[in-house]
Parts: structure tokens; sequence; C-alpha cells
């Protein structure tokens, strides 16, 4: 099975094939996400805040296998706070994953499963590797679209419902013009 990762943006083929699955994620589809209702409930609900492409060339769930995504998260705030993932644990929680970016400016967010919070920088060429055990987002923090890859086992699976319940323990807003991680 191939597929093309060609890393020009500027000029970049989307995935094409078998195994490749293409998602959105609207504003609407984010509810309870961000910390300010008001701002979420006046911002324009059909605008896409990131959008995925998976190419997923085994059965999801197989163990030995790799999934591959690019992912793309639009520029934006809702209040201070940044556009970001809605972000997950793996169900397989000990699990890793590789992050890369390629272009644009973001922070990806991570927790433990103590709840400790912390985030690393990202821009173009920044390698990021996901422990086992410790939950993902990325915000966007700055001005265009923020493209990364991702790389993880094709048995890791995600689990969304214990971030919608419990939620990050910090979140990542503006402050002063700066990105500050402030604890809930
Ligand atoms: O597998 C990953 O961690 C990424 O491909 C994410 O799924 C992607 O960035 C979208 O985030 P989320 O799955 O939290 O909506
Ligand atoms: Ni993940």
């Amino acid at each position: 099975m191939r597929a093309k990762v060609n890393i020009d943006i500027a000029n970049t083929e989307k995935l094409v094939g078998k195994g490749v699955k293409d998602s959105k994620k609207t504003m609407s589809q984010l509810i309870g996400v961000f910390k300010d209702e008001e701002a979420f409930k006046a911002a324009d609900q059909d605008q896409v805040v990131y959008e995925v492409q998976a190419y997923m060339p085994v059965e999801e769930g197989k163990k030995g296998g790799l999934f591959w995504g690019n992912s793309m998260v639009y520029p934006g705030k809702v209040g201070t706070e940044y556009h970001m993932t809605r972000g997950h644990f793996h169900s397989n929680l000990d699990t890793g994953e590789y992050y890369w970016c390629l272009k644009g400016e973001g922070a990806l967010i991570m927790m433990d499963l103590d709840r400790n919070c912390w985030y690393e920088e990202m821009k173009p060429g920044t390698l990021h590797y996901i422990p086992g055990n410790v939950s993902h987002r990325v915000a966007n923090t700055g001005y265009e679209p923020l493209f990364f890859n991702a790389c993880w086992p094709s048995d890791a699976g995600h689990d969304y419902a214990s971030i919608e319940k419990e939620g990050f323990a910090a979140r990542l807003f503006e402050v002063d013009g700066k990105p500050q991680l402030i604890k809930e």
C-alpha cells in the first residue's frame, strides 16, 4: 500500500486511497471544549476549527501496525483561549505517539494520569514524543494554519470520554499577547 506525503505544504497532495479517512471538526462539534461559554455561543458555529486526514492501512485495533495523521488547526480564539483539538488519552493507555510540526506556531498540551499539565512549543521541524499514559491536544497559538503530522500504533485507540468528563487540568490562554498555561 502506498500513499504520498508531501512536506511542501504549499503544494501538498492529499493522501488518497484505501485506508484514508478525512474528518473535519466545526465549532458546533466542540461543545464543552472551550472555557468561555459566552464566547463559544457567539462564535460562528459552522467554522472549521481543525481537520485530520488519517491513513489507516490496517484495521483499527490490530496490534503491530502504525497509523499516520495529517492534522491542521485553523488560527483563532474562543475568548482568549486558542483554537485547539479536543484531546484524548489512548484507549490502550500506555501507547505513545509522535507529533511532528510542519508549519505554523502551536503548543502541544499534555497531561499525565496525576493530572500534571505541561506544554511543548511547536514550530516547523519540532518533533514531539508523547509518552504512554499521557493525554494530548494541540493549540494553534499563531495567525496561520498550524500543520502537524502524527504517528501512532494501530491498537492505541482514542479515549475522548475521559477528557469530555474531566477535562485537562490546565488551559492555554493568550495573556499579554503570549500563550500562558493556566490551571483550572
Ligand atoms: O492521533 C492523534 O493524536 C492525532 O491524529 C489527533 O487525533 C488529531 O490531531 C485530532 O485531535 P483529536 O483526536 O483529539 O480530536
Ligand atoms: Ni493520540
